[in-house]
């Protein structure tokens, strides 16, 4: 089947349509040997031969990727023999056979990553490759001196020893704090054991990314497709892509949803509540010959 040759290039994880669009018209891009400057040319991916910069386009069938902001509340499974609720229930709009990269615990938030991908779900998920995982972690106070140096250094847990790749203090509120936690494995509840091995007390567990693709913009419980480029990014977070190497750039971390309590966080409201309207003078004046006197201490109507 025949696709518009920018759609092509994006969906190969060439570049998003736009820049795509720019190759097209730089006279970049050749399909079976004859450079092509027309937006409108017509691929088959099966048959044509793409060129981009004198390099071959490789057709993959096209895989599906997809973030998902995991509430708390949840196992990562799609279904559940215990009967518990899954994060299936927030993929209804979802058409692929996708499976989730990794687990997040019950209680843990933040990105979690769908996909048909099995090759770079396997380079994500699989200990040998020590794809690199970042978590915001809440603890209770301030963390004991010496704590993150503990956990960088290495502790001994039940089912053998285990490192923190990086550990910093990250942000303090109100009487507890969040430290970033970075891992390089996906042991059962890792993090949290790291943390508790070195006497913290944890509160809350957020993954703000995964593979250097932000959950920033979604909402708890809520999915969103990768664009091109993050499809890329993941690939060479996971040493796939043709550069190779994991991507370093850090990145701004996204904070988590505000919660109180210990349910799934809220969704935002999606308009924001209008600014009240600052009276009018003559409205002010109404308003304040129609109220009743305030009552009670210092106000005007206080018996004696
Ligand atoms: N470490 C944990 O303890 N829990 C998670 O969900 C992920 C990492």
């Amino acid at each position: 089947m025949s696709e518009r040759l920018q759609k092509f290039l994006a969906g190969a994880g060439i570049a998003s349509r736009r820049k795509a669009e720019e190759l097209v018209a730089a006279g970049r891009v050749s399909v079976n040997g004859k450079v092509v400057t027309e937006m409108g040319t017509r691929v088959d991916p099966g048959a044509d031969l793409v060129v981009v910069d004198g390099k071959p386009v490789e057709v993959h069938e096209r895989a599906s990727y997809i973030l998902l902001y995991k509430p708390p509340g949840c196992v990562t499974t799609l279904s559940d023999p215990q009967g518990r609720p899954t994060v299936a229930q927030y993929l209804g709009g979802v058409k692929e056979r996708v499976f989730p990269v990794g687990r997040l615990d019950w209680d843990a938030e933040g990105a979690l990553l769908f996909t048909t991908d099995g090759d770079l779900a396997n380079r994500l998920a699989h200990p040998r490759y020590g794809h690199r995982r970042t978590y915001l972690v809440k603890v209770k106070g301030d963390p004991p001196h010496g704590a993150l140096d503990r956990m960088l250094a290495g502790v001994r847990l039940e089912d053998g020893p285990a490192q923190a790749l990086e550990a910093s203090f990250h942000e303090r509120v109100e009487k507890n704090s969040w430290i970033r936690v970075v891992v390089g494995e996906g042991r059962r509840h890792l993090v949290k054991r790291l943390c508790e091995s070195v006497g913290l007390d944890v509160l809350r567990l957020f993954r703000p990314e995964f593979g250097g693709v932000s959950v920033a913009g979604i909402r708890p419980g809520h999915t969103r497709e990768l664009r091109p480029e993050e499809v890329e990014t993941l690939r060479r977070s996971a040493g796939l892509s043709k550069g190779g190497k994991p991507d370093a750039t850090p990145l701004a971390l996204p904070r988590a949803a505000r919660r109180h309590g210990h349910g799934a966080p809220e969704p935002r409201p999606l308009r924001e509540p209008k600014p009240e309207r600052e009276p009018r003078p003559e409205r002010a004046a109404k308003d304040r010959r129609q109220r009743p006197a305030p009552r009670g201490r210092g106000g005007g109507g206080r018996k004696r």
